[in-house]
């Protein structure tokens, strides 16, 4: 599985980072998994403003900017995004990012790893329809984290104790990320 990890903020001194290390460093250990952040600072993409929806312009032609973007995720077989919750949804920025798909996500699985006060869950839950409308799957693990700042370091190391807690973050990241890749695996064989 070539797995791709959005980086959903880009804000100086953001969260959002250490907690998509800490997907990273995860997924690194299990097998058949190729992974790479995608990182949306990296992408700075102007507000979308193409004159047709992507998905209906078959003589689009993107910015290279915007075809950065959209080669590089289309680039992955499935995809963690990792946001927080702003005003009850995801960031302005991620949200903007998918303005711009039109069929680069198609019939892949999608993860999400939300965080927040109460856990991200209502951007979460604002994701999974966007996700769906990529035309991408979202699966339905997901992992939604409160008050991380306590337990993760700059790298995305968890604390020794949140790591060994069997029903804390690190358990639930497995869980979501052996899932993924079993709806990836199933997806490749199915095209
Ligand atoms: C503009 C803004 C709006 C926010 N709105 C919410 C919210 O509605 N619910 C919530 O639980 N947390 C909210 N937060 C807290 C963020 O989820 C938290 O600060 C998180 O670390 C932000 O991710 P970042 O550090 O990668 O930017 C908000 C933070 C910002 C900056």
């Amino acid at each position: 599985m070539k797995l791709g990890i959005v980086v959903g903020t880009i804000r100086q001194g953001r969260q959002t980072l250490k907690q998509a290390n800490w997907v990273q460093k995860t997924a690194q250990q299990m097998e058949g998994v190729e992974v790479e952040i995608v990182d949306l600072a990296d992408y700075p993409l102007p507000f979308f403003a193409e004159p047709v929806s992507p998905r209906y312009n078959p003589e689009r032609k993107p910015e290279p900017a915007a075809q950065k973007w959209l080669d590089k995720i289309a680039e992955f077989d499935a995809y963690v995004f990792v946001t927080p919750e702003y005003n009850h949804s995801i960031p302005g920025v991620l949200k903007n990012a998918f303005d711009y798909f039109d069929w680069q996500m198609k019939r892949k699985p999608a993860a999400i790893v939300s965080h927040g006060t109460v856990g991200g869950a209502r951007a979460a839950m604002h994701l999974k329809e966007i996700i769906s409308e990529a035309r991408a799957v979202p699966i339905p693990e997901f992992v939604a984290l409160a008050h991380m700042s306590d337990v993760i370091d700059d790298d995305g190391n968890l604390s020794a104790e949140a790591a060994a807690n069997p029903y804390g973050p690190q358990t639930a990241l497995g869980n979501l990320l052996t899932e993924l890749q079993w709806y990836s695996n199933a997806l490749l064989t199915a095209k």
